[in-house]
């Protein structure tokens, strides 16, 4: 009440401020004085003791003159509140002003620069296929390196994109009814080249047969985001990566277990924060942005679900995701689907 007040007050200009404080200058100090000057009457009334009199007066003008006092202080304070008021202002226009820069620039990056690099990538391909002749085996590796550099910058870019539409809530979701085990097989499909390339065994536990209410492609992105990491920090050759799903009250938790260096108990209330990277010691010796698991967990939250890791160094990591059942899909009527899951779970700790 006070502040809206206050704001209301600071809000008006100049010259009704210093009015309105003139008129509680002067009204106040009239008040005052008419007040002392009563209580002179009464005691004249009551005939009391002259030199008393003049007393009471002159504490009356007293306390005038430090009401007009305290008047131009809160005058002077109400100054300055206003200037810092119209400073914020004129800032909070110069940083909306940025941001709108920094929107259109991010826009420029994700949607300009995505278009040359789509040729540069398929031609890669294309050559690296010897659709244009053969190759030799020099040719062949520094193709390899172009690849991948083109797929992460491409997958950069689609970050920044992603957590550009995340900052401005524009990140909609387009929900579906899906099926668990559907978005894994479709997730390791897509990060299969990598797999093989450094040995990586899959352990599908999930089974088809429960379906969730999600936004098919956005859940492929989380799933396919937390295999990468784990393909990334699995042992090459030995790295084993295990899907299982568990199902508990009105919830659906999706785990993606791997045997890797895992992760620092310390760090992994940061993980989720936008570009954390583990040092580089830890992050094996590869580059990244730091925004996968930021966008995961921007996602999720937006299916009104959860995300977190579990981790213990040098046994491997286990990224959780806990998303709520369709409201309607009864879990009654899916007691087959769960046996069938705690079955997988029992199996998995036997692997
Ligand atoms: N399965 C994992 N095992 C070990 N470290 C991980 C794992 N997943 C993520 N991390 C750590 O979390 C950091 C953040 O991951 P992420 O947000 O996906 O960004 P990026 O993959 O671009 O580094 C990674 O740099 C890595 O250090
Ligand atoms: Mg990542």
């Amino acid at each position: 009440m006070t502040l809206h007040i206050i704001d209301t007050l600071l809000q008006l200009q100049s010259q009704k401020i210093n009015l309105i404080f003139f008129i509680v200058m002067l009204g106040g100090s009239i008040i005052i004085l008419l007040s002392f000057y009563l209580i002179n009457i009464d005691s004249l009334v009551n005939d009391t003791f002259l030199p008393v009199k003049y007393k009471v007066m002159g504490i009356g003008i007293f306390i005038v003159i430090v009401h007009i006092l305290l008047t131009y202080v809160v005058r002077l304070i109400f100054n300055k509140l206003q200037h810092a008021k119209t400073m914020i202002c004129k800032q909070n226009e110069e940083l909306r002003k940025i941001d709108k820069a920094k929107s259109e620039f991010i826009a420029m990056v994700t949607h300009d620069l995505k278009t040359p690099i789509v040729p540069i990538a398929s031609y890669s391909r294309m050559l690296i296929q010897e659709r244009f002749g053969e190759l030799n085996d020099k040719q062949k590796e520094k193709l390899k390196v172009i690849i991948s550099s083109t797929e992460s910058l491409q997958n950069l870019i689609s970050d920044i994109h992603d957590l550009h539409k995340a900052d401005l809530d524009k990140l909609k979701l387009n929900l579906e009814s899906v099926d668990v085990n559907e978005i894994v097989r479709q997730s390791i499909e897509t990060v299969l080249p990598l797999a093989n390339r450094r040995g990586v065994i899959f352990e599908d536990l999930t089974t088809p047969g429960l379906e969730i209410n999600v936004d098919k492609q956005r859940m492929i992105q989380v799933v396919t985001n937390l295999i990468k990491n784990a393909i990334d920090f699995v042992p090459v050759e030995e790295g084993v990566i295990r899907m299982e799903c568990q199902l508990q009250d009105n919830n659906m938790t999706l785990s993606i277990v791997d045997n890797g260096i895992g992760i620092p108990k310390e760090k992994i209330s940061n993980l989720f924060n936008r570009f954390c990277q583990l040092d580089s010691s830890n992050n094996g010796g590869r580059s990244s942005s730091g925004l996968g698991l930021y966008i995961c967990k921007v996602i999720i939250e937006q299916h009104g679900g959860k995300i977190w890791a579990e981790s213990e160094v040098g046994k491997g990591t286990s990224m959780k995701i806990s998303l709520p059942m369709t409201p309607s899909i009864d879990l009654a009527d899916h007691s087959q689907t769960k046996k069938q899951f705690e079955v997988c779970n029992t199996e998995s700790q036997l692997i």
